[in-house]
């Protein structure tokens, strides 16, 4: 397993790759890598086939994060997933340092970004109005880097996987994006890097994000099909999440899942999506009611 740090030195590795005609799968992270995260390298592997070629990157991308945010604090363990990959079969790891990713930026000589301007507005966009700029800015650069095939990405993401796979489509990226499913603790926590901020009286208190989901679609379930009106279910998922004297709802939404659009009244294949600060942490999740 390779580890390459320049972005010049990946491009060049990546070209050579397309020129050999090998197929490239790529998954982005930002490190401190978990068992959700390894099924996406396995995701990436079937897609490429055993001849292909498994780039993950890791890097924590400084434009994501506002200047409250936990940037400087993110969870790292370049030794651990340096193991994690390899043991997955990534073929390289593509870990770039700030000024190179973006060189001139601590300077004031770097100016483009890329913003989609529809599908971010809404949930993480309203709670974090500057994040997926940086998302869809560092993404975009990473595909010019890895020039990937295929690039993969998680579903508890549900909101950034739509975000760019808009801005795949109309800015004409030659990938395919594949969005492999949540992996969940057993007791249902969606898995993330940021959990491991969690005490242990907050990793129990923070399973209401899942207690939440399945609450809903058991009532929408019952309902039948004229299902229920979101602001019935809001404030009853703002109810369930009132009983853990840890959390705090920062949102929770119901929307169609491909347009993101809002409802009014929810139904059997709608899709529900939340965040709330467990402590200091806030977490998402989202799912299929
Ligand atoms: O989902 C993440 O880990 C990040 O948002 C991503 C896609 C790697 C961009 O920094």
């Amino acid at each position: 397993m390779k580890i390459v740090r320049s972005p010049g030195a990946m491009q060049r590795l990546a070209m050579e790759w397309r020129r050999s005609g090998r197929r490239v799968g790529f998954v982005p992270t930002m490190g401190f890598l978990h068992e959700g995260h390894v099924s996406l390298m396995h995701v990436a592997r079937r897609r490429v086939g055993p001849n292909g070629i498994v780039v993950v990157s890791i890097y924590v991308n400084p434009t994501q994060f506002a200047p409250t945010e936990d940037l400087s604090r993110y969870p790292r363990d370049f030794a651990r997933d340096r193991e994690l990959c390899s043991e997955a079969g990534v073929d390289v790891i593509f870990a770039p340092l700030d000024g190179d990713m973006y060189a001139g930026r601590e300077q004031g000589l770097y100016s483009t970004y890329v913003v989609e301007e529809q599908l971010g507005q809404g949930m993480e966009g309203a709670s974090r109005p500057t994040h997926f700029r940086g998302v869809t800015t560092v993404v975009a650069k990473l595909f010019n880097v890895v020039l990937p095939d295929v690039a993969v990405f998680g579903a508890k993401d549900w909101q950034q996987a739509a975000v760019i796979r808009r801005m795949v489509k109309d800015l004409n990226f030659p990938l395919r994006m594949v969005v492999a499913p949540t992996r969940r603790e057993k007791d249902g926590l969606a898995m993330s890097s940021r959990n491991t901020y969690l005490g242990p009286d907050e990793r129990k208190q923070a399973t209401v994000l899942i207690r939440s989901i399945r609450q809903v679609r058991s009532r929408v379930g019952a309902a039948g099909k004229g299902g229920l009106p979101a602001v019935d279910l809001k404030r009853e998922v703002a109810g369930l999440v009132a009983t853990a004297p840890a959390a705090r709802l920062d949102y929770v939404e119901f929307f169609d899942p491909e347009a993101l659009r809002p409802v009014e009244q929810v139904r059997k294949g709608g899709h529900m999506a939340l965040a709330v600060f467990v402590g200091k942490t806030r977490l998402i999740d989202n799912g299929r009611i």
